[in-house]
């Protein structure tokens, strides 16, 4: 029986694609233990989640900057992340920059869910710069981040089409579907070596 693959979260808000991973983990789906859920945010729903499923949280503040970790924080984050033996991180929502010495620490081994096609509509609210640019699919890629601002390599895309009902909050609810259903499978693809 292979051993569990150890990952941590970071997130800043409701922590829907969070409970979609621990969910995964519990049924085995994703042969995997979530070892630790840092927040940015003190009151960021995914902590009490966390709380609620029984898995270690903390925030951590992020110090002075509004887009980024500055340097205590960037080492406070590595150190939690590092004690917890977290072998890979995985971004829900985590509404920061990563760079430098946190991208190093965990070289290749740091991925994010980003709600569009990428490399279409990278950055903020990418649902409703697609839902507004006209497209007519749409979706969420799992990738893994690099420098550069959702550029890293892609592992995984779920396509969801734009109906001409939808508004960008009912075209966003169904990506949010998609992406509970894509990140569990990508990393138990990732972490079953099928990628
Ligand atoms: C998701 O839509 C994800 O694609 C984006 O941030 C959102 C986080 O939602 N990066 P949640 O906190 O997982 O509910």
């Amino acid at each position: 029986m292979s051993l569990k693959t150890k990952i941590a979260v970071l997130g800043s808000g409701n922590g829907s694609n969070f409970t979609s991973l621990a969910e995964a983990c519990n049924k085995d789906s994703l042969r995997a233990k979530i070892t630790l859920v840092i927040s940015d945010v003190k009151e960021a729903k995914i902590l009490n989640r966390a709380k609620e499923l029984g898995i270690p949280n903390k925030f951590i503040n992020p110090g002075k900057f509004r887009t980024k970790l500055d340097d205590t924080a960037e080492a406070a984050y590595i150190k939690a992340l590092k004690d917890s033996g977290a072998q890979w991180v995985a971004l829900a929502g985590f509404m920061r920059i990563l760079k430098g010495d946190f991208l190093r620490a965990f070289e290749q081994k740091v991925i994010n869910i980003h709600p569009s096609l990428l490399p279409a509509f990278p950055g903020l609210e990418a649902w409703k710069q697609a839902y507004d640019y006209g497209v007519k699919v749409t979706g969420c890629t799992v990738h893994l981040v690099d420098y550069g601002i959702d550029t890293g390599r892609i592992l995984a895309q779920g396509v969801v089409p734009v109906l001409e009902s939808d508004t960008s909050t009912t075209l966003y609810q169904r990506i949010q579907e998609e992406e509970q259903r894509l990140y569990p499978s990508t990393l138990a693809r990732l972490f079953n070596n099928k990628i």
